[in-house]
């Protein structure tokens, strides 16, 4: 007679060993197949007295429970483990950054213009906006142009065909005409800015057809020169992150305001870098007034109560002064070679607190 006890002891030992679930199986068929070892002695209790089978058959019963149980559990333990190594193998890690492979970047004239409304917005300025394709009344008429005056003339300006009411469109040759749309929709007081493209018919290494302007307006009750000096002042020195800059208001002529003047602002070109807040030269960097009473008029704004300043900067220029580039018209190129040295990241929108460049 077979020692069951040793038999137990060789097929557990054996299927703690198993690597695998094939060598498992194998271990399986040898034992508990047709004709395994333990089928067997199953098949041999037919030829045993039913003393000797009552005695035998319960403990090989028992010896195939016991190795069918071993061989169910080690199934699983390998197949768990087979299991974990498979998701080891296939594991993406989600958590490492992505490989570039192309970088975009943000053109010198919006991160300008971002620095400029997060200046601007900190000093209580709103956002304003308007089309680019205006009319004759917002672009000249409301701003106080003579009818015949030349900036409405084709040369300046880009017109389109005649409508057949006979109106001509056109499109902004400055952000002025957001001036008039604010002032008509708005009751004072009024402190906004409004960053837009315009467009001359003009090009050269300091000009392009399109252009990007900033405007500015305040209307209040008490506004004077004095508070335009400040703003823009504080403005540049900020912009040009300097501890103050030095300003020189020349007169100059705007059919909108009056007095109206041209910016310059103190910088030092000596040595070929430009130094702003510094030196003996002057740059010319705006236009500014008081706004014209009859623009106020024109939008149903009371001069004999109202008054206040506006003023317009080219932002493509005030970019190239602060990042050092030197044409103008690289900036619509569209060159990548030329972005992806100038451009800024898209990752570091531009504020007052956390840095402006
Ligand atoms: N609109 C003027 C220009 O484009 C700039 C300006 C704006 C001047 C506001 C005075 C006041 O040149």
């Amino acid at each position: 007679m077979t020692d069951l006890t040793a038999l137990e002891a060789d097929l557990i030992g054996q299927i703690d060993a198993a690597a695998d679930v094939a060598a498992l199986e194998a271990i399986r068929v040898a034992a508990l197949g047709k004709s395994g070892s333990i089928s067997g002695l199953l098949k041999s209790l037919g030829g045993m007295s039913p003393d000797e089978r009552r005695e035998v058959g319960p403990k090989i019963n028992g010896l195939r429970d016991a190795v069918a149980a071993a061989i169910a559990a080690r199934k699983t333990t390998l197949e768990d483990a087979e299991l974990d190594k498979k998701l080891a193998a296939e594991a993406l890690d989600l958590s490492l950054p992505a490989v570039p492979r192309r970088k975009g970047s943000v053109h010198p004239t919006m991160q300008t213009m971002d620095e400029m409304v997060a200046i601007f917005a900190d000093m209580g300025f709103a956002v304003a906006e308007g089309p680019d394709i205006e009319d004759d009344f917002h672009n000249f008429t409301a701003l106080n142009f003579p009818e015949k005056h030349p900036a409405r003339e084709m040369h300046d300006t880009f017109f389109f065909n005649r409508k057949e009411d006979g109106e001509r469109m056109l499109l902004r040759t400055h952000t002025s005409p957001v001036q008039v749309r604010t002032m008509m929709s708005q009751q004072p007081p009024i402190r906004i800015i409004a960053p837009g493209r315009t467009y001359r018919c003009d090009s050269d290494a300091t000009h392009t057809p399109m252009f990007h302007q900033v405007e500015g307006l305040v209307i209040d009750k008490a506004i004077h020169m004095g508070h335009l000096k400040w703003t823009l002042e504080t403005f540049l020195a900020r912009f040009f992150e300097t501890d103050s800059v030095t300003t020189r208001f020349r007169p100059h002529h705007f059919p909108f305001t009056e007095p109206s003047a041209e910016t310059d602002v103190q910088c030092d070109r000596s040595g070929g870098e430009l130094k702003i807040g510094q030196g003996s030269d002057w740059l010319e960097i705006l236009g500014c007034g008081m706004v014209h009473p009859n623009v106020l008029r024109a939008c149903g704004i009371d001069p004999t109560v109202y008054q206040g300043f506006a003023f317009g900067m080219g932002v493509d220029r005030l970019a190239m002064l602060k990042y050092g580039m030197p044409d103008l018209r690289d900036m619509f190129a569209g060159d990548t070679r030329w972005l992806s040295h100038y451009g800024f990241s898209a990752f570091a929108a531009p504020s007052q607190a956390a840095g402006l460049s």
